[in-house]
């Protein structure tokens, strides 16, 4: 028997038997790897008698073309046979029933800053962030608060230390500190975030929200102040026209300061805001006090400017509707699905009517 004749029989006989992948894989590379059986054959046909040279190539093509068919065969085999083993175990059971979706809703309070943000950074302010726990440094002395301040009072204050060091941040204002000692002036910053004071009824929460703005330039007034907080009122409510009472009031940290009121009206138990003889209360500003600027080394010879303090909540609730704030921070499911939007269909068109 011819040597091509015996491989090819040996290795018929070993394809007819039971084979995995990897032993499938072994016989091709024993007969058509670099040093296999067959590729050896074909480096011989050089060496080979010119006259029996054509008759053993061919002879060769052939056994090559039979044994890789064969290989090609069984690999196919054994794939359809695992992929149909796979198919049968991944049977879906539609008689299963479903599992339950709950689609989230975006909180009002949430909304809400979104909303202010965005309108704040169409006029060129960036948002800051400051930490809930602060120090007793950033949160009064710092803002020229002096020591017998009412507002430090144990009362007002959530106090973490005995020694009064670290306590929960009763406004957003310390946030005006900490971007003044880590960058120089101009600063034109929101910062929004949660507050605390000890404080509880229908209209006051221990944890309430606000937003800090400030403005720190050299040739800043209280116009500008004004004007910004006109655009502002006006793009929140999506109101062309509003009613804006400036009140003479106290701040450590500005002077002048004042508290600011809009004027609204309630129509068929509806809030309309811009119209009508009612004031609420729904922020405090100034202008930022020489000696805040020397705390954070600005000079108020040179620069000056306004903040503001806008409670967020009040916000919220005037615009949507909401009459108690503590409904806020219950964690009712059925409140959130109420009041809350849908992340894939947030109101848009907050920015439109002022224009
Ligand atoms: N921090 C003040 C408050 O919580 C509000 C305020 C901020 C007033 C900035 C003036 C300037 O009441």
């Amino acid at each position: 028997m011819s040597e091509l004749k015996k491989i090819r029989d040996e290795f018929i006989l070993k394809l007819n038997g039971k084979l995995d992948l990897i032993e499938l894989n072994q016989i091709k590379s024993d007969l058509f790897g670099k040093n296999g059986l067959i590729s050896s054959q074909f480096k011989k046909i050089a060496t080979i008698d010119i006259s029996e040279r054509k008759k053993f190539a061919s002879h060769l093509n052939v056994i090559k073309d039979e044994l890789q068919d064969k290989i090609n065969l069984k690999i196919n085999e054994i794939q359809n046979t695992s992929i149909n083993e796979k198919l049968k175990k991944e049977k879906i059971d539609v008689t299963l029933p479903e599992r339950s979706f709950v689609r989230g809703k975006i909180h009002p309070v949430s909304q809400t800053i979104d909303e202010i943000s965005s309108i704040f950074s169409e006029i060129g302010f960036s948002v800051e962030e400051g930490p809930d726990v602060e120090n007793e440094y950033n949160n009064f002395t710092a803002l020229n608060t002096p020591d017998n301040h009412p507002a430090r009072d144990m009362h007002d204050t959530f106090y973490l230390d005995d020694k009064r060091e670290r306590l929960l941040r009763t406004h957003t204002s310390p946030v005006q500190i900490r971007t003044m000692l880590k960058d120089k002036p101009p600063f034109k910053i929101i910062a929004p975030g949660r507050t605390y004071r000890s404080d509880s009824d229908q209209t006051h929460s221990p944890m309430f929200h606000q937003v800090e703005g400030l403005h720190i330039d050299k040739n800043i007034n209280m116009g500008h102040l004004k004007g910004c907080l006109n655009y502002f009122i006006k793009e929140f409510f999506e109101v062309k026209k509003i009613k804006m009472r400036f009140r003479p009031s106290h701040f450590p940290f500005t002077e002048p300061s004042a508290e600011v009121d809009i004027g609204y009206e309630v129509k068929d138990g509806k809030i309309i805001i811009g119209e009508g003889d009612q004031w609420l209360e729904i922020l405090g500003c100034g202008m930022v006090h020489p000696n805040v600027l020397k705390n954070v080394k600005v000079d108020p010879t040179k620069f000056q400017g306004y903040a503001f303090g806008i409670g967020i909540d009040r916000l919220a609730m005037l615009k949507y509707g909401i009459n108690d704030l503590r409904a806020f921070f219950d964690c009712d499911y059925r409140w959130l699905n109420h009041f809350g939007f849908d992340p894939l269909d947030v109101p848009t068109n907050y920015r439109g009517l002022s224009r």
